[in-house]
């Protein structure tokens, strides 16, 4: 399972491992990164586990669905370019190295 790079809200970058995990949010829940609040435990409902997602990477993390894509735009961080809900992205080992940024809460 992949390893990814998370920088949290005060530009500290740190490397997680995500092997207990199946979804990004999870990941992130396990790592502590409290600013990933997950209310809706990933049912897509909630937009509290939202990430921005490294540029390179955007396209190799899987399409946005229309549920999601529908509540990342009522968000105000909400990026074109680079806006996920973390719950939505599963882990494999085609992802490993992926890096990321923890968005503001609403
Ligand atoms: S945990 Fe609620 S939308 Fe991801």
């Amino acid at each position: 399972m992949p390893n990814i790079k998370v920088t949290d809200l005060e530009g500290q970058e740190k490397s997680v491992d995500t092997a207990a995990n199946s979804n990004l949010m999870e990941a992130l829940v396990d790592a502590d990164y409290d600013d990933i609040e997950a209310i809706c435990g990933g049912c897509c409902a909630c937009a509290t586990c939202h990430v921005y997602v490294g540029k390179e990477w955007f396209d190799r993390v899987g399409p946005r669905g229309d549920d999601e894509l529908m509540l990342l735009e009522s968000v105000d961080g909400f990026r074109e370019d680079a806006s996920r809900l973390s719950c939505q992205i599963q882990l494999s080992d085609e992802i490993d190295g992926l890096e990321l940024e923890i968005a503001p809460p609403e």
